[in-house]
C-alpha cells in the first residue's frame, strides 16, 4: 500500500493537489429499466434506448443519506489506511435533505470519535447535484490555500435520487463517492482553468420539503443542461486559448483524451459530446470547417441558444461524434447506466467507471475534461491531468486496483421486480419524516459493510450500525463508538459474511 498515512512528506506550497482515493457505494438493490417499461406500460425501448438506461439502484427505508455517507467514508478510510486523525477537512456535497440544520457532515464525526480528532473544518453544500463539485472545490482550495495545516481533505458526495410515479422516476438512482484529496495526487486539478456558470431558474427543485421528490420541468432542465454546457465550453476554451501562443491552434475536443459529464441519464451525455463537437465546428476557421467537418456546412449559420431542440443539428453532431463518444465518454457511463443518476456523485461515478475501465498504463499522463451541473442552477467544467507515475506501489495504480472490482460489485447486487421497487417508493413516501419510526427493510439485502438507520425516535433523532465488514484489500478496519453507531468490532466477531465489499 502506498503511504496515505499523512502528508508530513510534503515541505512548502502543496504540489499537484488533486484526488488521491475514490470510493463508491451503491445499493445492493436494482430495478431491471426493461422490466420497468413493461410494468410501467411505456413503450419498448423508451426508458433502455430512448434514455440509454439499464438497470436502477434503489433503497430500502434502512438507507438514508446519512448511512449512505457513513458507509462511503468508512470504505475510503478503511481502504486507504489513512486514519481519522490525519483528515483536517470533510465536505459533504448533497441535495437529500433529512434535517434543515443538522449536517451530514456532523452525523461523519462520529466516525472520527475514536480518533480523537473534533479539528475537521467543512460542512454540507447544497445545490441539486452540483453540491459534489462545490465540495471537491473547497476542499482543493483549503490545501491550496495558506489555512492548510499539512492534513488530508475528504469530499463525500451522496444522494437518494427519487422521482414521483411518471416520465422522470426511470431516471432516478442512489449512491455515494469519498475521496480523498491532497497533494502529489494521481489526478490533479488543473489550476487557472476552471468555468461556471451560475443562473437562477426553476427546472428541478425540492420546495416540498415533507416529501423526497423534486417539482421538475424535465423539459426545461435540458435546456438549461445544454445552455450551461455550451456556457462552460465557451468559458473554459477563452481561458485555455488565453495561455497558448498565437500560432497553437484553439480549444477543441481534440486536446483531451476524455469527457465526463454529470449524467441524468446516459442519452443526455451522449447528446452532450455531440452539442461539443458543435461548439467546436461553430469556433473552427473557414479553412477549417472543409477539412474537418465536410458536409455538415449547412449548419454553419446555426445559433446554440436557437439549438438545444433542432433535431437535425442533434442528429448531424452526433453522428459526427459517435467515435468520439465511444473513445472518451462511453467507458465514463458504467455506473450512470447501472444505477442512474446518484445526483451529487454522478460525475464522480463517472470518473471511477472511467478509471475502471482502464489500465495505469492507459490513464497515465491523459487530460480528462469534467462538467458538473446541478439544476437551480449552477455548473463547472474542469480539466484532470492524470500522472505520469504509473510504477508498482504508485498512488495512480494503487486507485486502477481499487476500483478493479466495480464490475464485481455491481454484477453481484439482486434484481427485484418492478412491483417490488414501486411498494418501496410507497413505503418511502409513507414514512418520509416520520417520527418515531423503525424501517422495515431486510438487512440481510445490505451488502457487507453497509451502514443502515436503525431506529428513529420520537424527537427525530436517527441512530445507525453496520453489516459486518470482512476487509477492504487487507486494509485496517475502523472501529467506532459513538452512541449512536455500534462498534464494528462487537458486531463482526460472530457473523462474517463472505462476500466483500
Ligand atoms: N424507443 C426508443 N426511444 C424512445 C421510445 C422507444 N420506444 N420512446 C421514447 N423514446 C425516446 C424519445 O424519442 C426521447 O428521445 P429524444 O429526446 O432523443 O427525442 C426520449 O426517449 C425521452 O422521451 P420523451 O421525450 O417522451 O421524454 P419523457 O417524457 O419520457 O421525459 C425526461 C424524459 C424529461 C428526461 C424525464 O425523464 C425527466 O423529467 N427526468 C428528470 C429530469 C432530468 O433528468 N433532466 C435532465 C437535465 S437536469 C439535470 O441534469 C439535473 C438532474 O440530475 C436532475
Amino acid at each position: 500500500m502506498p503511504s496515505y498515512k499523512n502528508n508530513s512528506e510534503c515541505k512548502g506550497w502543496p504540489k499537484d493537489v488533486g484526488i488521491i482515493a475514490i470510493e463508491v457505494y451503491f445499493p445492493s438493490e436494482y430495478v431491471d429499466q426493461g422490466e420497468l417499461e413493461t410494468f410501467d406500460g411505456v413503450s419498448k425501448g423508451k426508458y433502455t434506448v430512448g434514455l440509454g438506461q439499464t438497470k436502477m439502484g434503489f433503497s430500502s427505508d434502512l438507507e438514508d443519506i446519512n448511512s449512505l455517507c457513513l458507509t462511503a467514508l468508512s470504505h475510503l478510510m478503511e481502504r486507504t489506511g489513512v486514519g481519522y486523525e490525519n483528515i483536517g477537512r470533510l465536505e459533504v456535497g448533497t441535495e437529500t435533505i433529512v434535517d434543515k440544520s443538522k449536517s451530514v457532515k456532523s452525523v461523519l464525526m462520529q466516525l472520527f470519535e475514536d480518533s480523537g480528532n473534533t479539528d475537521v473544518e467543512g460542512i454540507d453544500t447544497t445545490n441539486a447535484c452540483y453540491g459534489g463539485t462545490a465540495a471537491l472545490i473547497n476542499a482543493v482550495n483549503w490545501v491550496e490555500s495558506s489555512s492548510w495545516d499539512g492534513r488530508y481533505a475528504v469530499v463525500v458526495a451522496g444522494d437518494i435520487a427519487v422521482y414521483a410515479k411518471g416520465a422522470a422516476r426511470p431516471t432516478g438512482g442512489a449512491g455515494a463517492v469519498a475521496m480523498l484529496i491532497g497533494p502529489h495526487a494521481p489526478l490533479v486539478l488543473e489550476s487557472g482553468l476552471r468555468s461556471s456558470h451560475m443562473c437562477h431558474v426553476y427546472d428541478f427543485y425540492k420546495p416540498d420539503l415533507s416529501s423526497e421528490y423534486p417539482v421538475v420541468d424535465g423539459k426545461l432542465s435540458i435546456q438549461c443542461y445544454l445552455s450551461a454546457l455550451d456556457a462552460c465550453y465557451r468559458t473554459f476554451s477563452r481561458k485555455a486559448n488565453a495561455r497558448k501562443d498565437s500560432a497553437a491552434s484553439p480549444m477543441s475536443l481534440e486536446e483531451m483524451d476524455a469527457l465526463l459529464f454529470h449524467s441524468p441519464f446516459c442519452k443526455l451525455v451522449q447528446k452532450s459530446v455531440g452539442r461539443l463537437a458543435f461548439n467546436d465546428f461553430l469556433n473552427a476557421s473557414v479553412e477549417e470547417v472543409p477539412r474537418t467537418y465536410h458536409g455538415l456546412e449547412a449548419f454553419r449559420d446555426k445559433k446554440l441558444e436557437d439549438t438545444y431542440f433542432d433535431k437535425d443539428v442533434e442528429k448531424a453532431f452526433l453522428s459526427y461524434s459517435q467515435d468520439i463518444f465511444l473513445k472518451k465518454t462511453k467507458p465514463s457511463l458504467l455506473l450512470a447506466t447501472q444505477v442512474g443518476n446518484m445526483y451529487t456523485p454522478s460525475l464522480y461515478g463517472g470518473l471511477a467507471s472511467f478509471i475502471s475501465n482502464n489500465t495505469g498504463e492507459s490513464l497515465a499522463g491523459k487530460r480528462v475534461l469534467l462538467f458538473s451541473y446541478g439544476s437551480g442552477l449552477a455548473a463547472t467544467m474542469f480539466s484532470l491531468r492524470i500522472t505520469d507515475d504509473v510504477g508498482p506501489g504508485s498512488r495512480l495504480s494503487e486507485l486502477v486496483s481499487s476500483l478493479s472490482d466495480l464490475h464485481s460489485r455491481l454484477n453481484s447486487r439482486t434484481e427485484v421486480q418492478p412491483h417490488v421497487f414501486a411498494e418501496t417508493m410507497k413505503l418511502r413516501e409513507e414514512t418520509h419524516h416520520k417520527a418515531p419510526y423503525t424501517p422495515v427493510g431486510k438487512v440481510e439485502s445490505l451488502f457487507p459493510g453497509t451502514w443502515y438507520l436503525t431506529q428513529i425516535d420520537e424527537a427525530h433523532r436517527r441512530q445507525y450500525k453496520r453489516r459486518p465488514l470482512i476487509s477492504i484489500n487487507n486494509a485496517s478496519s475502523v472501529s467506532s463508538s459513538s452512541s449512536n453507531l455500534v462498534k464494528e468490532s462487537e458486531f463482526m466477531s460472530t457473523d462474517l459474511l463472505p462476500q466483500d465489499v
